[in-house]
């Protein structure tokens, strides 16, 4: 199999997409770590749950070197912004949400080059999100940490060219999980949603797990600096 024996990294493990990309890599045979703020919310040999938050970088730093050799990383963890217009946001609110949405996963890609550096080898995948490139208002903090996904993306995988490492990005559209679950178990939220998706429903962490690892995967070894939407056609008629 794809996967099999090969060391895993998973950020927001203990929910959503993150728990969805843990999941999936389990099922194919790998060894994974799941990094979270929260506790374990799985429960196979093969996982190694480290309650961390992604921000601490001195604590991301002994964590990875602990774990030695990683095949892949995927940096799912992440927050919603605090919904409301950037003229009634203070610095700090906006600076909460980039400061884990973009700097925790660049705290975490950096850490986990090192030991793909050395083997000139590895995958790094983000997730972005639709609102990478598609606004709506209230958004202004998560549209920034986002869209500064898609560029961090595409520098880190010029960065790792020369040491035959892809990164890529998936970006989402509306997906069932821990952060959402509020207004999707809402019926006539989550019709407007539906309304608004092509293919007629919402993602579950498995939908976007599966484009996940294609990128984690061989398949992908011609592909770097992508970010791939997961959306079920919502950018195509926006
Ligand atoms: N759900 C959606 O509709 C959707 C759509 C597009 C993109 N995304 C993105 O997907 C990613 C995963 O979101 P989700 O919907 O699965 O959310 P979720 O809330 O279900 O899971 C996110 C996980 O990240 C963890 N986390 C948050 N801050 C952390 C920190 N500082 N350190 C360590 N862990 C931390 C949380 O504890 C949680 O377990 C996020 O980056 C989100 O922006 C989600």
């Amino acid at each position: 199999m794809r996967f099999t024996g090969k060391t895993y990294i998973v950020t927001g493990a203990s929910s959503g997409i993150g728990q969805g990309c843990c999941e999936a890599l389990l099922n194919e045979s790998a060894i994974v770590y799941g990094i979270d703020l929260n506790e374990k919310t799985i429960d196979n040999p093969d996982y190694t749950h480290i309650k961390v938050d992604i921000t601490d970088e001195r604590s991301v730093e002994f964590v990875l070197k602990q774990i030695g050799h990683i095949d892949g990383l995927v940096n799912a963890a992440g927050v919603w912004g605090n919904s409301k217009p950037f003229f009634e946001m203070n610095a700090d609110e906006f600076k909460r949400i980039l400061n884990i949405n973009t700097v925790g996963a660049f705290i975490v890609s950096k850490y986990a080059s090192i030991p793909m550096i050395a083997a000139r080898k590895g995958k790094i995948v983000n997730i972005g999100c639709i609102r990478s490139g598609i606004q709506r208002k209230n958004m202004a903090d998560y549209a920034a940490s986002k869209g500064a996904i898609t560029s961090l993306t595409q520098a880190m995988a010029l960065d790792m060219s020369p040491y035959n490492i892809q990164v890529n990005a998936v970006m989402p559209g509306f997906t069932y999980t821990g952060m959402t679950k509020n207004s999707f178990d809402n019926e006539e939220v989550r019709k407007q949603s539906e309304a608004l998706i092509p293919q007629g429903r919402l993602a579950m962490p498995s939908d976007i797990a599966k484009v996940v690892l294609f990128l984690l995967s061989e398949d992908s070894d011609y592909m770097t600096g992508s970010s791939l939407y997961a959306d079920g056609g919502f950018h195509v008629e926006k």
